[in-house]
């Protein structure tokens, strides 16, 4: 029969089947301890010297790192096991031999090392418990969603205009036109706001990031919600209350992959409404008490970002930006027209934002007016202010960053390693 090793209990005191490969091994006189893995978990296979016929025997003996193999025998209780399951071998198969010997050790690599051979890296431990994460946090993603009245609608990747400034553009030749990579699918939710009244949309997205940081990709992925009738107020309860979700979500059905990365899952366990809510000018006072300089009307670089989320256990809400540092789009607050009726989500622990949103400008003439200030062509936007023409009403939304959030969840440094094949200035492969 064949097993899997996740669900490896439901067969004790059975023979199984397992197909994988092997993780690692001990050899000793008598017995061969192989490590297997299958892609869902890691168990260890014993063969007895006295069990197995000599060729069985001198056969596992032999297997080097990552050989693929199908491995029969029966499955043990065992409480010394991590898994708590352990298989006493009757069968082995080869199916391939590596080429020579496996690049990824269980050892020490380094970071370049590891990028490089990513391909090779996915079946290491550590890959294996992130990239679980991220599954998680797209599936609560979408359960949440769809499970509240959303309807999913997919937003165009080869796009005519931007969306989040001109200055991270990735142009692409489209026949005898240019078209850019999408930088968010905003503007393409507006419309379907007006069609279906709660939206999302969730796919890739790119920016030409010219900076090396431990935040930013040239493709990522974004979450993207678009609500008809909804308010600023509005907007930053549906990001709280989306945010916890999320998190307990991933608390409760990957707690074994966090511990594995040494994450404190208590700290975690924290993250429940409500978010404090702090407007930007209070945040800048925050910033200058934590000792860095920044003018009044200044957005915030990473360095803020680190101070003022070091400062809470859970993510917080930062609205009404100055309207001169956030995009053409943004509704301004009509109690302080310099304002931006928009919020930002910093998650906690120093790791900064990881939402954007705000409420849209609905009136037809200030928005082509912002347009104008911000010099970008009228012309692309014609389908856009179009919705500003026929039953305009306010509505709001935001983006999520899918990797700064699993970044945060997984307690790690650097986003790299939370998408399976990182795109960043320097690395285009593999
Ligand atoms: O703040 P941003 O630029 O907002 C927008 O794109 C809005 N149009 C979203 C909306 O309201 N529908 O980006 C949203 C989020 C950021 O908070 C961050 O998490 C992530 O996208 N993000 C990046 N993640 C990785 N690498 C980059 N280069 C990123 N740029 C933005
Ligand atoms: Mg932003």
């Amino acid at each position: 029969m064949k097993a899997t090793i996740r669900s490896i209990a439901e067969c004790v005191g059975q023979v199984v089947t397992l197909e994988g490969w092997l993780y690692n091994s001990r050899i000793t006189k008598k017995v061969a301890f192989l490590q297997v893995r299958d892609g869902t978990g890691i168990i260890q296979v014993i063969v007895g010297a006295a069990d197995v016929a000599e060729d069985v025997f001198e056969l596992a003996r032999s297997l080097t790192q990552e050989t693929s193999v199908r491995v029969t025998g029966l499955v043990n209780a065992d409480p010394r096991s991590p898994i708590g399951y352990e298989l006493r071998l009757s069968g082995l198969e080869v199916i391939a031999r590596p080429a020579q010997e496996f690049p990824i050790s269980p050892k020490e690599h380094g970071s370049d090392f590891l990028l490089n051979n990513r391909h090779l890296w996915l079946r290491s431990k550590r890959p294996h418990a992130i990239l679980s994460i991220r599954a998680e946090v797209i599936r609560a993603i979408r359960d949440y969603f769809d499970d509240r009245g959303f309807t999913l609608v997919d937003a165009p990747i080869f796009t005519p205009n931007a969306c989040e400034g001109t200055s991270t553009l990735f142009e692409v030749p489209y026949f005898d036109q240019t078209a850019y990579l999408s930088q968010s699918g905003q503007l393409y939710m507006e419309a379907a706001a007006m069609a279906f009244g709660k939206v999302y949309c969730f796919g890739p997205t790119f920016r030409a990031e010219k900076s090396k940081t431990r935040r930013h990709l040239t493709e990522f992925w974004m979450v993207e919600p678009e609500v008809a009738f909804l308010d600023l107020e509005g907007d930053m309860d549906l990001a709280e209350d989306f945010l916890c979700f999320v998190v307990q979500r991933v608390v409760e059905r990957r707690r074994a992959e966090l511990e594995l990365l040494g994450r404190d899952v208590s700290v975690l366990e924290k993250v429940q409404k409500p978010f404090p809510r702090i407007s930007h000018e209070a945040a800048v006072q925050m910033i200058r008490e934590e000792g860095l300089e920044i003018d009044d009307r200044d957005d915030f670089g990473g360095e803020h970002e680190t101070v003022l989320s070091k400062r809470y256990d859970r993510p917080i809400l930062v609205h009404r930006y100055p309207a001169e540092v956030k995009a053409f789009y943004l509704k301004k607050d009509p109690e302080q027209p310099d304002r931006a009726l928009c919020v930002d989500v910093l998650a906690p622990e120093g790791y900064g934002e990881i939402i954007g949103g705000g409420v849209r400008e609905e009136d037809l003439d200030v928005l082509l007016s912002e347009i104008n200030r911000h010099e970008l062509d009228p012309a692309v936007f014609e389908w856009y202010l179009d919705l500003r023409r026929y039953g305009s009403v306010p509505h709001a939304g935001f983006g999520l960053g899918v990797e700064r959030t699993v970044t945060w969840l997984c307690g790690l440094h650097h986003l790299r390693e939370t998408i399976p094949f990182p795109r960043l200035i320097n690395r285009l492969g593999p």
